[in-house]
């Protein structure tokens, strides 16, 4: 019985050292030590005994009961404290601070103007920047030889069509979304079309090869110039004060007749002239005019029946005069600094 008693110490004691488990630790101790635990039964049949074996053994028994039961409630302790420091919370010490992501000050302006249109009424549409010719040139009246492909250095795509020409381009502006949209929508038509467009620039503080616009289209019965500058003016006092004018001049662009460029007052100096504007009191923005009627044509409306306009701003060019910045490049430039700013 003493080698039994002393065997069944050993088991148990060795059984419950590794348990960092409340649950199994409980579970075990009820199978030695409840009611009608081993060791329990083992204690009961010591009744049955002679007197002296009973004192012997039961003061044997007794003590060896409560050395098991001693490191039961010392496992016991130790699994509580352990998981009270795990989820101890301080809640007297300060919080975390998680650095925040920011927009690019070209999303920020983009999404104001995109809000703007579409509260007058305007969709909002989009294209691929790899092009085909068709869109980004034929479609806007500059064929294949015209001269005008020269005002927009372009990078082509080594893919070749079945006359054996190079068919695709990096989109050199948003006005390719032009004839898609009239051929997705029809007439009438309201429409923003904001992107990225190529250029094959040298790049310097003021051009780079990668850059944005925020395209626009009217087309309906009766679309006139004074339509066109309406809507100009609108943009312009959003963007840089009540007080800002608009003015337009001539300028050529093969899918506009006429074609204008987009100028707004100087919104540091008002009109009076200054650095910024070169002395003009006039900054340049974009270009803009009446659709060209075989631009209608190539987007399946007909120009005898409707009139619209255009106008493209360079999207890049209004957000470095709204917040002063100095170099184009600084938006490609991959620098968190810079876009933190905003
Ligand atoms: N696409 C022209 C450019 O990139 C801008 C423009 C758009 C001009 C619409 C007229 C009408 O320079």
């Amino acid at each position: 019985m003493e080698k039994k008693l002393q065997e069944l110490k050993d088991e148990i004691l060795d059984k419950i050292k590794s348990i960092r488990d409340a649950n199994i630790l409980s579970e075990l101790e009820t199978k030695y030590l409840g009611r009608k635990g081993e060791l329990t039964t083992i204690l009961r049949g010591i009744a049955s005994l002679s007197l002296e074996e009973k004192k012997k053994i039961g003061s044997l028994a007794n003590s060896i009961k409560n050395d098991i039961q001693e490191k039961f409630n010392e496992i016991k302790n130790s699994i509580e404290n352990a998981s009270v420091s795990d989820d101890f919370i301080d809640v007297t010490l300060p919080g975390k601070k998680f650095r925040r992501g920011h927009l690019s000050p070209l999303t920020i302006v983009q999404d104001e103007l995109e809000d703007l249109f579409v509260s007058m009424g305007f969709l909002v549409a989009d294209g691929p920047e790899l092009e085909s010719d068709f869109y980004n040139f034929e479609a806007l009246n500059i064929p294949p030889t015209h001269p005008a492909r020269d005002m927009q250095d372009t990078f082509y795509i080594d893919k070749k069509n079945k006359k054996g020409d190079l068919d695709m381009v990096l989109r050199t502006h948003t006005s390719s979304v032009q004839v898609r949209t009239m051929q997705n929508h029809g007439a009438p038509l309201r429409a923003v079309c904001p992107g990225r467009v190529y250029r094959c620039e040298a790049t310097d503080v003021r051009h780079e090869h990668t850059f944005y616009q925020f395209e626009g289209l009217v087309v309906d019965k009766g679309i006139n110039f004074s339509h066109l500058k309406g809507v100009l003016k609108e943009i312009g006092i959003k963007l840089y004060g009540p007080e800002t004018k608009v003015r337009m001049r001539p300028k050529f662009y093969p899918f506009v007749e006429p074609g204008v460029n987009i100028e707004y007052t100087c919104f540091i100096c008002g009109g009076k002239g200054c650095n910024l504007c070169k002395k003009t009191g006039w900054l340049e923005v974009g270009g803009c005019g009446m659709i060209h009627p075989n631009v209608l044509k190539a987007g399946g409306i007909d120009p005898k029946a409707y009139t619209g306009f255009a106008f493209g701003y360079g999207l890049n060019r209004l957000v470095m005069l709204k917040y002063g910045i100095g170099d184009i490049r600084l938006f490609n430039g991959g620098d968190l600094r810079f876009t933190e700013q905003f």
